[in-house]
């Protein structure tokens, strides 16, 4: 899909910038302003002439500074059949539908404990339930794959949600409960079911679930190769002709990003001591108890919605919606798919620190050319801008909710239709 970068271009470590999509607008504004700045910055896109020009007219203000790199995605089928992609995409559209579905019930039951619009809201009702029941029970299969795909792909992910820190005889147990604490390393007052962890994350009996103190031993070797890797990096940069040295550096290149991680505690990862690649390498475990609790809050919504979905399904099929304590439950749930979606993003994002790129580029690492009072400022102008909004959208549909169908003159429906509508419902309830 890409082709290796060219070893014999400049490259600073501490100041340098990758810029994605750079071969025209704002890509390309911004590699001027790093370039301004004094970054080095590697230009990405897929056409070659654009970005070559771009390259050009930066070098020509700032020679030197800037280096295209032509990138294509050369397999769609393997970006669309990507197994991780999908069980995420999936996941997160369901979450979405879940969340469109709650919404309808809630409001539905609103109007059914009001006592207003009582045909619409059964039949809105019903279209949730059942639309609901499917979209959280994809969501529930589907955040099993992604976990199951994580657990591929992201090891020290799953070993801290499930706040793993030792290797256990396969098939590992699943933690119901527990306390996990990053000072002890250790989980108290765990509630274990066993076997259910190995089987979700494995799919099978035998294989092992790898713990976080075995992954961060792993990773002090990846890091000292990396430490390596950077050196022979260097030793290319002096002599970019010589194959050997390109050779000594491609057989440790996977691991750079891991010796990049010690540039946190020391200027040159060469400086490195052992006390160093240890920090480094217990600098790979996100933070266990967030994601532990989070996981766990998040699954147990996605069971509780399958429940409430499944309540409303068969209360509207035995025609018994209005049963008053479904209906206060159903209201006070419209938040909860909300809570979920924030819950499974952190899981994703805050869960795959401290990464930028998997393995490859550390988070603290990613450059930008705007100061942190910049940042600052316009995440309190975000802020501010959002809560507006979102203050203004409450109270919009709070208004709407209650204006209702009947006073937006969408309901009762047109004479005829209705005449239809109250034969229906009299054949429903037997009264024809
Ligand atoms: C049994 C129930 C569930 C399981 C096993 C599950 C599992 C997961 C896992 C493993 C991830 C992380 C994926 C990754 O980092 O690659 C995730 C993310 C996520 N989950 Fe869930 N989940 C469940 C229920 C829910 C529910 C009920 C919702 C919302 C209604 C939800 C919304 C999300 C979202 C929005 C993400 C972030 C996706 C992303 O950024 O890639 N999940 N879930």
């Amino acid at each position: 899909m890409t082709t290796l970068p060219n070893l014999n271009r400049p490259l600073e470590l501490k100041k340098r910038a990758i810029v994605i999509g750079a071969s025209s607008g704002i890509g390309a504004a911004l590699a001027q302003k790093l370039a301004a700045t004094g970054y080095v910055v590697a230009l990405l896109a897929r056409r070659e002439e654009e970005l070559t020009a771009v390259c050009d007219h930066i070098n020509a203000t700032y020679p030197g500074m800037a280096h295209p790199y032509v990138h294509n995605v050369t397999d769609f089928a393997a970006v669309l059949f990507n197994p991780v992609a999908q069980s995420k995409f999936v996941h997160t559209v369901s979450a979405g539908y879940v969340t469109g579905a709650m919404f309808v019930l809630s409001i539905s039951a609103y109007y059914l404990l009001k006592g207003r619009n009582l045909q619409f809201a059964k039949r809105s009702l019903t279209v949730a339930a059942s639309f609901g029941l499917a979209s959280a029970l994809s969501v529930v299969v589907l955040g099993d794959e992604s976990g199951y795909t994580a657990s591929e792909n992201q090891q020290m992910k799953v070993a801290a949600i499930e706040a793993e820190w030792h290797t256990v005889p396969a098939p590992a147990a699943f933690t119901l409960f527990g306390l996990p604490s990053m000072e002890e390393r250790e989980t108290q007052a765990a509630i274990r079911i066993p076997w259910a962890l190995g089987l979700i994350a494995t799919r099978s009996l035998d294989e092992q679930v790898p713990g976080i103190h075995d992954l961060v031993e792993q990773n002090k070797q990846r890091i000292r190769n990396g430490i390596e890797a950077h050196a022979a990096l260097a030793a290319v940069r002096a002599d970019r002709t010589n194959p050997e040295k390109q050779q000594a550096f491609l057989a440790r290149r996977d691991d750079l990003g891991f010796g990049l991680l010690t540039l946190k505690y020391v200027d040159d990862p060469a400086k490195a001591d052992e006390s160093v690649i240890d920090k480094a390498a217990w600098s790979t475990v996100p933070n266990v108890p967030v994601l532990f609790f989070s996981f766990r809050v998040m699954v147990a919504l996605g069971f509780f919605f399958i429940a409430l979905f499944a309540w409303a399904f068969f209360l509207a099929s035995k025609r018994k919606l209005e049963n008053p304590r479904f209906l206060r439950i159903a209201l006070w749930s419209l938040p909860l798919p909300w809570i979920a979606a924030e819950l499974g993003w952190i899981v994703a994002e805050y869960g795959r620190q401290p990464w930028a790129i998997d393995g490859v580029l550390p988070t603290f690492l990613g450059v930008s050319s705007t100061s942190s009072a910049q940042v600052t400022g316009s995440l309190i102008g975000f802020v501010a801008l959002y809560t507006t909004l979102a203050v203004f959208d409450v109270f919009l549909m709070r208004r709407m909710v209650k204006t209702g169908p009947e006073g937006l003159k969408l309901w009762p429906l047109p004479d005829a239709q209705q005449a239809h509508e109250t034969q229906a419902s009299a054949k429903e309830n037997g009264h024809v």
